[in-house]
């Protein structure tokens, strides 16, 4: 069987360099190592309104940001089939059948819904949608067969879920959906990329993040006001790299080349670390460093950005044809689903004979 890779976001916001580092530089490569299959990449405005219902606006306008940020960055839908989650009816169906598979109390025990609980204050009311979004991810993942899920270690609790429910669905009816496994980011910094206030996480709510739609001088007025070490007052005083957000991104971002082509005086991140935290090294120059290597990087998605947004509708297009062919996949497993749940009648020509004959034999 086949290597299927699919992961998605919630269309709540711009996608900024957190979410590039922590997953879509991580995407991108996937897509052109060409090791897969197939790729599915899919915003998940079902799940966005699952705390958001009172807001739909909100969730339709950053469909098309999400849209832009994902073909910036280079997703390319030749090869990765991108497609909006609410358009797939197929997967409100597999939910309900999935959801006689699990009990309340597996889904309260998830440590990701618990801590979402807790974030969006819903402790004495929470929404039922929002209380079954694991089960409806389970069915987004497995109306593909999807073997490979991208995603950050948050989303562990959910393919745990996802697993047992593919093993309870295989063990009752029959073996049709596939488990899949996590794809966690390669590294800590990857993994959680801080804001540039310092805060553990880069996060919207939080206002501390870089866009990759930012401009140039948007990325540099926050740059410039990143938190460093508090008590680096003088150029000569030694400084602290550790929670230090200036290396924090350095490490992130930052390569040998760097280097090499704008900062010759030191070899690596390494040598640019000893001389900081010996003393003798101002956070403007390393800020400068970095501002350039956020803006080259950045720079080739400004430009893609720039002519996608000169066509909006071709945009919706392309959006429209993956979901017509993620449609496809989702209609083939739901078939097999349904044959293994033996809810086909209208497609079981033996169902229908034998029914006929008990019925014709005076039973
Ligand atoms: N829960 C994911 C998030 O909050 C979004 C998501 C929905 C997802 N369905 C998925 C991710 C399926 C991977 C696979 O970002």
């Amino acid at each position: 069987m086949g290597k299927v890779i699919l992961t998605g976001d919630r269309p709540t916001g711009k996608l900024h360099l957190g979410h590039y580092i922590g997953s879509l530089r991580r995407r991108v490569l996937l897509q052109n190592e060409g090791n897969y299959d197939r790729m599915f990449v899919f915003m998940a405005d079902v799940q966005a309104l699952t705390d958001n219902a009172e807001n739909p606006e909100k969730i339709r306008r950053n469909i098309i940001e999400v849209a832009l940020d994902y073909l910036a960055a280079g997703l390319d839908p030749e090869k990765c089939t991108l497609f909006i989650q609410s358009q797939i009816p197929e997967l409100a169906e597999l939910t309900t059948y999935l959801m006689n598979l699990i009990t309340v109390s597996r889904v309260q025990r998830n440590p990701t819904v618990k801590t979402e609980i807790k974030m969006r204050n819903f402790e004495a009311n929470i929404p039922l949608g929002f209380f079954c979004y694991p089960v409806s991810q389970a069915a987004d993942i497995t109306l593909f067969k999807a073997t490979t899920v991208p995603a950050g270690e948050d989303q562990e609790p959910m393919l745990e879920v996802t697993r047992e429910l593919v093993r309870r669905f295989n063990q009752t009816y029959a073996e049709v959906l596939v488990e899949p496994e996590i794809m966690l980011p390669e590294n800590a910094t990857a993994r959680r990329l801080p804001g540039t206030d310092g805060k553990e996480k880069m996060s919207k709510s939080l206002g501390n993040c870089i866009y990759l739609s930012d401009p140039a001088d948007v990325v540099w007025q926050k740059v410039r006001s990143m938190y460093t070490d508090p008590d680096h007052l003088r150029v000569e005083d030694p400084g602290k790299v550790e929670g230090n957000a200036v290396f924090t991104y350095l490490d992130a971002f930052s390569t040998d080349d760097d280097f090499a082509q704008y900062w010759p005086e030191y070899k690596n991140l390494d040598e640019l670390r000893d001389h900081y935290r010996r003393g003798g090294l101002g956070d403007m120059k390393c800020k400068k460093f970095l501002n350039t290597i956020i803006n080259n990087m950045l720079e080739p998605m400004r430009q893609r950005r720039h002519e996608y947004e000169k066509d909006i509708p071709e945009i919706y297009n392309i959006l429209r044809r993956g979901t017509e062919k993620a449609r496809e996949t989702a209609a083939q497993t739901m078939s097999e689903v349904r044959h293994a749940m033996r809810i086909d009648y209208f497609d079981d020509a033996e169902l229908i004979r034998r029914q006929a004959e008990y019925f014709a034999g005076g039973k």
